[in-house]
């Protein structure tokens, strides 16, 4: 059942079966206007930085097909946007709206009606979108807008500043129906050892505890079948808390108490504590830092303990939880940790490669299959026709690189970050063709591009063979010395070597990242070896809490792997004279 979609959540969640869902988080771009760096570090400027998703969403890229769509499906959430509309005219913001709507609309048929749905989002846009659901799933529906403290270092500015440093996103939970169940129990704050030794401040020869009620109030209400005597002592008509056999119990454990009246009393002890229960103000749960071992280094990646708290919160062990925009499958992590099944979607070929990897490290009994990633050419050639965005995404992650995104290229279809020795990057330019008969005048203006950028080393991407003039005009590009030996400066891959899996004589960051932990599953198998003080020092910074859940056996700490070597040399240019 546990499956990974690659592709657009639009494009995948139609064909999830209606109501089959018990929890949906989404933890959509915000529309923050900002773009983000991914594992890879900048190997040429700022301006070169790569993306791993453009987190903007533009009135030309669908906004108005959205609204279409919307109104086809529900006219009257299509007046609401239509209001919207009226107050944020044909903004980024408005069609960020309407995408957003077209796949709520989605997510709301695929839950049960028992179902609970988190909406991850900061303040840019929380207000929309809460009427928004308040549109979709009903005001009534409406549980709590959770606010998650995500920064504790406000970030200050060298300029004045006219505002205080935003430091919370907001989370929209909304209820299917008010048959959807909160599982309040599974997600108390324990209380630390001092708010114990207050709370409970009495104590006996079985330690400390709490004088509390052991008869039902007025206010609770009459209860004949608890009106009975004990121990010669009969209740007024409101009765006692809990059932005769329950009341021996406690009695017998010592936790029955008379007071000098002869009334009863109930000891409450430390031990039996719940914890306190947990507000819509989480700020007990830190984000993924710098130094946090889950660190992946994923951009906007969320802390295990927030998805954990959701998950427990609004499931029960076997339920399913699909997260629409998963990025690096934190939520998928948690479900899988706490025995749910689980779906997760993501747009980016980047995300679904290290989600792999992070089941492969940290979850290896997990078992789920994942499509939307072409296995053989054919299927390569159908996406190309079918979805030649998805395709060129897929493609561009298959070299290494990360895609541009639509629409705004010039020339550019993807950026590859490649090490080029100890702390120094080599850049490539991925050019992707997805077209039937290509020439080599693509392959002249990648060149250009190539110089235009100041690039190392440029990447064209086609279905066929090149022809003898596509291989001629690559050649004249001239060739470079790359850390494994001497490589032409545009290189050709076709769709076969894409699933073959292409090899271009380099290595970059997410190579690295995959065999360190490659070498962490072989060596998994091999009998432990206790790491040396030098491995546990150059051991990666991302490893994962590896405590609680279902597959707590499963999670032990990994042997550490051997360092991975990364060749010292640097990358030299040559260039065909003439
Ligand atoms: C904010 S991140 C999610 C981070 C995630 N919660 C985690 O902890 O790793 C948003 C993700 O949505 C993905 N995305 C954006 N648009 C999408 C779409 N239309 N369909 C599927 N995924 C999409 C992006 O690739 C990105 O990985």
């Amino acid at each position: 059942m546990n499956k990974l979609y690659f592709g657009d959540n639009l494009d995948w969640l139609p064909k999830l079966e209606a109501k089959s869902v018990d929890l949906v988080y989404l933890d959509p771009p915000f529309n923050s206007k900002a773009s983000y760096n991914i594992l890879y570090r900048s190997p040429v400027g700022a301006d070169a930085q790569r993306r791993a998703f453009e987190d903007t969403w533009h009135w030309e890229d669908g906004a108005e097909a959205a609204m279409e769509a919307v109104r086809r499906s529900d006219v009257a959430i299509f007046r609401v946007l239509q209001a919207l509309q009226g107050l944020l005219a044909q903004s980024d913001l408005m069609a960020y709206l309407a995408m957003m709507t077209v796949r709520l609309l989605e997510l709301r048929r695929v839950l049960k009606s028992t179902g609970s749905i988190y909406l991850h989002c900061d303040p840019t846009a929380s207000h929309y979108l809460k009427t928004v659901m308040d549109a979709i799933f009903g005001p009534q529906n409406f549980r709590n807008e959770i606010i998650w403290l995500r920064s504790r270092n406000p970030k200050g500015s060298q300029h004045a500043s006219r505002k205080f440093s935003p430091s919370t996103d907001t989370i929209l939970y909304y209820a299917k129906s008010d048959a959807s169940p909160f599982f309040e129990d599974a997600v108390r704050a324990p209380l630390s050892p001092e708010e114990l030794r207050q709370k409970y401040d009495r104590s006996d020869e079985y330690g400390p505890y709490l004088d509390g009620p052991i008869l039902r109030s007025a206010s609770m209400g009459l209860r004949p079948n608890l009106v009975y005597s004990y121990k010669g002592y009969t209740p007024p008509e409101y009765g006692w808390r809990v059932e005769l056999e329950k009341l021996k119990e406690i009695d017998e454990s010592g936790n029955l108490s008379w007071s000098k009246s002869g009334a009863p009393r109930r000891k409450l002890r430390p031990e039996d504590d719940r914890g306190g229960p947990i507000g819509s103000f989480w700020g007990d749960i830190p984000p993924v830092n710098s130094q946090a071992e889950e660190r992946i280094g994923y951009p906007t990646q969320k802390p295990l303990a927030l998805l954990e708290r959701i998950v427990l919160a609004s499931s029960k062990p076997g339920d399913v939880i699909l997260d629409p925009f998963c990025g690096c499958g934190t939520a998928v992590h948690a479900a899988e940790r706490l025995g749910r099944s689980w779906i997760g979607i993501d747009l980016t070929y980047l995300a679904i490669q290290v989600i792999e990897d992070r089941i492969k490290t940290w979850l290896p009994l997990a078992v789920y299959t994942v499509e939307g990633i072409p296995k053989d050419e054919y299927d390569a050639r159908r996406l190309a026709e079918l979805k030649p965005y998805v395709f060129q995404e897929w493609a561009v992650g298959r070299v290494g690189g990360q895609s541009r995104g639509r629409g705004r290229d010039k020339g550019i279809d993807g950026e590859i970050a490649f090490i080029a020795g100890p702390g120094k990057y080599g850049h490539a330019i991925v050019s992707v063709k997805g077209g039937k008969h290509v020439g080599p005048d693509p392959i002249r203006v990648l060149k250009s591009v190539v110089d235009r950028e100041g690039a190392n080393m440029g990447v064209f991407i086609c279905l066929n063979d090149p022809t003898a003039d596509m291989r001629t005009e690559a050649a004249l590009g001239g060739r470079i010395e790359l850390p494994g030996g001497e490589r032409p400066r545009i290189q050709i891959v076709t769709v076969h070597d894409l699933i073959e899996g292409p090899n271009l004589g380099i290595l970059t960051e997410l190579n690295a990242v995959r065999a360190t932990q490659e070498a962490r599953v072989v060596q998994r198998k091999a009998p432990p070896k206790k790491p040396t003080p030098e491995e546990i020092r150059s051991s990666p910074s991302f490893k994962l809490p590896l405590k609680g859940g279902r597959s707590k056996d499963q999670q032990k700490d990994l042997p550490l792997g051997e360092p991975l070597l990364i060749p010292q040399t640097e990358i030299r240019i040559r260039r065909r004279k003439g």
